[in-house]
């Protein structure tokens, strides 16, 4: 039931406040009279010490699942010191790369049935690793198979394109980091604020998606092109490919997502006064480093659409030709779940105006069960 929206991606982009809410439902815990904040996920309580004592973690998924997992891993490693490492599922099968009993598997996943998903774990059952799944469908092929995991509750999402999952994946390996990284002293206040943002995040997604009216008014303006190039780092790198993947997927549109401190590799001599280029530049620890390559990126005239904090569109966008989308800044570790919801909505809008299928894209499915 699609209620008052014309498609599914619209309905599931604008129920994030909501999805996200549920996905936190119960795991978020004020302790004792002193009101401690804590995360129970009652699905690893079991598990924490073995996790703890590994080696690595290693997050294995595909498409947008890859992706949330990709945003999530800085925090991961600030908050349990683990090395994180990524896996796409085919290549990590196609390298039959090495795997260890002191190795956490963290499988990502929807559907919960993805074929390159499900071998890779079978590969790491086989290998000895502990096995977490994160998914959100229960009773799924990879809820069934780890050992362990965390539903991610955000409710059924029919558009193959996946937005609200993507969301709540992030919350949830938010969580798992929190959960991972033990109570010590010298956290306690980092704990603190990311635990104070989770619970507010709902309220400032709420907030980003007043923006639908202005991405809608940029769709309009880069509907007849043919590539886009969306720069991020840091925390922020898996918004550029999430927003990529968005718009190529739905909207059919060439974009590339690029890590913004590989610019100079390659992708400046791309840039020009016609190729459109969104970057991404909101409040943390790089954003002087996202201010010089918006200069550079000006400076060889380069056609640009900066995302910035609240308040920073001054600091971003010192001529009058960048155009500047202003959003809610949050803790910096959550700031990828705000951040791609412009482009969620972007990569709608544009798929509307060019006229192709928002729910159904051409030659993909919502679950890649089959080699
Ligand atoms: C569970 C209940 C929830 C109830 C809550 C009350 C289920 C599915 N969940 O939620 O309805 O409100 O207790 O405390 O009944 N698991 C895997 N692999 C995965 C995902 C999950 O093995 O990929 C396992 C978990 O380790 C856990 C179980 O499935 O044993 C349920 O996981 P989850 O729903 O996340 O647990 P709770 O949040 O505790
Ligand atoms: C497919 C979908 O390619 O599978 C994507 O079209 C999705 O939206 C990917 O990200 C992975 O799916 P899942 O269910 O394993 O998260």
């Amino acid at each position: 039931n699609k209620g008052h929206y014309e498609h599914y991606m619209q309905k599931e982009i604008n129920e994030q406040p909501e999805s996200l809410t549920t996905t936190m439902r119960g795991r978020l815990i004020l302790r004792g009279s002193s009101k401690s904040k804590s995360v129970l996920l009652g699905g690893l309580k079991d598990h924490l010490k073995t996790i703890r004592r590994s080696r690595r973690i290693l997050f294995i998924g595909c498409g947008t699942s890859y992706n949330a997992a990709l945003a999530a891993r800085p925090i991961l490693e600030e908050l349990t010191g683990i090395p994180v490492t990524m896996e796409i599922a085919s290549d990590l099968l196609d390298r039959q790369g090495p795997i260890y009993r002191e190795d956490t598997a963290v499988f990502v996943s929807q559907s919960g049935e993805t074929h390159d998903t499900l071998v890779a774990l079978q590969y790491a059952l086989d290998n000895g690793a502990l096995c977490v799944g994160i998914t959100n469908t229960v009773g799924s092929a990879i809820a069934r198979n780890t050992h362990c995991g965390v539903h991610i509750n955000a409710g059924a999402e029919i558009g193959v394109a996946s937005t609200k999952a993507y969301t709540s994946q992030i919350v949830v390996m938010a969580m798992l980091a929190l959960a991972i990284g033990g109570d010590t002293l010298s956290n306690q206040a980092r704990r603190e604020a990311i635990i104070d943002g989770l619970f507010d995040l709902p309220n400032k997604v709420r907030e980003v998606l007043k923006l639908d009216q202005e991405m809608k008014d940029l769709a309009k303006l880069l509907s007849a092109e043919q590539s886009l190039l969306v720069f991020g780092r840091g925390y922020n790198y898996a918004t550029a490919l999430e927003g990529a993947l968005k718009v190529k997927e739905v909207a059919l549109m060439h974009s590339e997502g690029i890590l913004a401190g590989e610019m100079k590799h390659g992708p400046l001599a791309l840039v020009d006064e016609t190729l459109p280029i969104v970057v991404i530049a909101t409040r943390d620890a790089c954003f002087s480093k996202q201010q010089s390559v918006i200069q550079q990126l000006i400076a060889r005239r380069g056609r640009l659409v900066v995302m910035c904090s609240k308040g920073d569109a001054s600091s971003v966008s010192p001529s009058e030709t960048v155009r500047v989308i202003e959003v809610p800044q949050v803790e910096d570790c959550l700031q990828p779940v705000i951040n791609v919801v412009p482009l969620q909505l972007l990569a709608y809008h544009l798929t509307v105006l060019r006229g192709f299928n928002v729910d159904q894209p051409r030659n993909l499915a919502k679950s890649v069960t089959t080699q």
